[in-house]
Formats: C-alpha cells, sequence, structure tokens
C-alpha cells in the first residue's frame, strides 16, 4: 500500500516510514524538504495521488497554547481537506494519554486535532500514547538553563517511538478502527530520573533541575493524568533497555 506519512523526519515519523518499508508498503514522507509545509496546506496533492492512508506524525516544537492550537488546527484540516480531494480513505492520527483532559498549552492543540479527527463521519483512526522515551532526549535539547538541565516535575509511562510507530503502521494497512485502546510503556518513570540516566548514559554534565511547572499544563503532569488506565496496552521495552539499544550520539535525534 502506498501510505503517507504526514512529519515522516520526525522523532516518530521516521520509525513509522522504516516500520511500513519493513511491511513492504510504500511510505511517502509529507515534510518542508519533500515539498509539503503542512500548516499553509501545500504540495499535499501532489504528494497524496494513490495514497491508500495517511499517518499524521506531525508536530511543532512549542509549549504555548496558541502555537499547539493554530499548527495542529491548522494541519489537521488540511490534512483532512486535502485527502477527501484526492481520495484517500483512511486517516491515522496519534494523540497523547490524558492530553485531551488537560488541555492546556501543547496539549491544548492536542485536543483539538483529536476533536476534528473524531468530528469525521468515518475513515479514521486515533491512537493515543504515553511519553516516548526518545522524549528525554527531547527535553535535553530544549531545556538548558546555564550549567542546568530544567525538567518539569511529571510522572510518565513512557514508550520507545519504534513500539508506537509498529503499531501506527498496522493500525494504517488496516481498516478505519476509530478510537483505538491506549497504547502506553512497561513501567512508570519520573521524567527527571529519566532524563538524569539519558545524561549519565551519554556522558554529559549538567546538574538536573527537577522543576513543578505552574498552571493547568504542569498540574497535569504531576497528578497522574498524563499515566495510562486500565484499558491501556503496554509496549515492552524498557527506558534502560532502550538507551542501551540507541547508538552513542545517536539518542539526542532518535
Ligand atoms: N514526543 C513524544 O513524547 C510524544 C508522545 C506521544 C505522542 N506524540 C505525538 O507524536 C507526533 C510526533 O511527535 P514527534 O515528537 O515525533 O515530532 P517531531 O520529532 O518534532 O517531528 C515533527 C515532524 O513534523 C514535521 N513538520 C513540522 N512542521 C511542518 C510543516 N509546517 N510542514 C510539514 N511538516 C512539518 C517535521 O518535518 P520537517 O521539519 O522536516 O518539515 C517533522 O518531521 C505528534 O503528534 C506528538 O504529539 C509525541
Amino acid at each position: 500500500m502506498r501510505i503517507a506519512v504526514a512529519g515522516g523526519t520526525g522523532t516518530l515519523g521516521r520509525h513509522v516510514v522504516d516500520a511500513l518499508q519493513a511491511a513492504g508498503h510504500e511510505p511517502v514522507s509529507l515534510n518542508r524538504s519533500s515539498g509539503a509545509d503542512l500548516v499553509r496546506g501545500d504540495g499535499l496533492a501532489d504528494l497524496l495521488r494513490g495514497a491508500d492512508a495517511v499517518v499524521d506524525a506531525s508536530s511543532v516544537s512549542s509549549t504555548s497554547a496558541k502555537a499547539s492550537v493554530a499548527f495542529f488546527g491548522a494541519v489537521t484540516r488540511n490534512l483532512l481537506r486535502a485527502e477527501r480531494e484526492a481520495g484517500v480513505a483512511h486517516h491515522v492520527a496519534v494523540s497523547i494519554v490524558g492530553a485531551a483532559k488537560v488541555r492546556a498549552n501543547y496539549y491544548a492543540g492536542k485536543a483539538l486535532q483529536e476533536e476534528l479527527v473524531m468530528a469525521e463521519e468515518g475513515g479514521w483512526s486515533l491512537l493515543r500514547a504515553t511519553q516516548f522515551h526518545e522524549f528525554a532526549a527531547q527535553l535535553v535539547e530544549h531545556g538548558k538553563v546555564g550549567p542546568f538541565q530544567v525538567v518539569p516535575t511529571m510522572r510518565s509511562q513512557p514508550i520507545a517511538a519504534a513500539e508506537v510507530a509498529a503499531e501506527l503502521a498496522a493500525i494504517a494497512a488496516g481498516e478505519p478502527a476509530g478510537l483505538v485502546p491506549d497504547l502506553a510503556g512497561p513501567r512508570e518513570e519520573r521524567m527527571a530520573d529519566l532524563v538524569r540516566r539519558y545524561l549519565a548514559a551519554r556522558g554529559r554534565g549538567g546538574r538536573v533541575l527537577e522543576v513543578p511547572v505552574p498552571g493547568a499544563w504542569g498540574r497535569g503532569m504531576r497528578d497522574g493524568s498524563l499515566l495510562p488506565d486500565a484499558g491501556a496496552r503496554l509496549g515492552k521495552q524498557t527506558f534502560d533497555e532502550w538507551l542501551g539499544d540507541v547508538a552513542p550520539g545517536r539518542a539526542g535525534a532518535a
């Protein structure tokens, strides 16, 4: 099958492209260097020609609710419109466990994305996953303040992006399934500990400062809102196994 991956160059998207290739499908990445601007809606018609499904693994690197709502609103509307015009039968979206409940900052955009997808009469699947193991690396890239590594107080049950990607690839190859059961990692972790272990494994210095983020966003991170409930399926690879597997120099980009 020809399956487009919006954000096929990102942390998750690269694994979705690999998983699709491994399963014998033909992945097509929709990202800026492949000629698609998802926010403006440019270049989608050409790249979606002949596609059977779209996996949306795009994201914006911002914690602002305004930026996140603008990004996920525009991208989701543009993709759904372009898919309708190109006759693509299946839209696969990925969201975050608890994001729609917390609905603040970045999660406000995810909540809107979920609503837009679920408002469609059919032809969609939506998977909510917990933070990726790679999220610790993403925090390191963005949370350096002088000699400190600032990390929010956060309870999480992280999962390898590759496991989420394998699930998305399988969903995309099947019939539209609506809201599917959540996917989480094998065990609960504290984000500051993950960042400490990540930095130690990379041989990088810097003291980790765990900071409670104010407001609804920070409360959601601390109070267990982002943890899976009893109905969730659990992935296999622990954070430490993932750290051991990621070749030196790759975890930052993993
Ligand atoms: N990270 C996590 O822990 C986590 C956990 C659960 C769910 N999720 C969800 O998983 C999805 C992917 O997250 P991620 O962390 O993998 O994202 P990411 O690494 O930041 O990748 C973002 C992707 O979006 C593309 N993109 C951004 N703006 C674009 C634009 N205007 N036009 C075209 N492409 C654009 C980028 O491609 P170019 O820059 O090459 O254009 C890149 O491929 C998101 O929906 C996120 O909410 C993430």
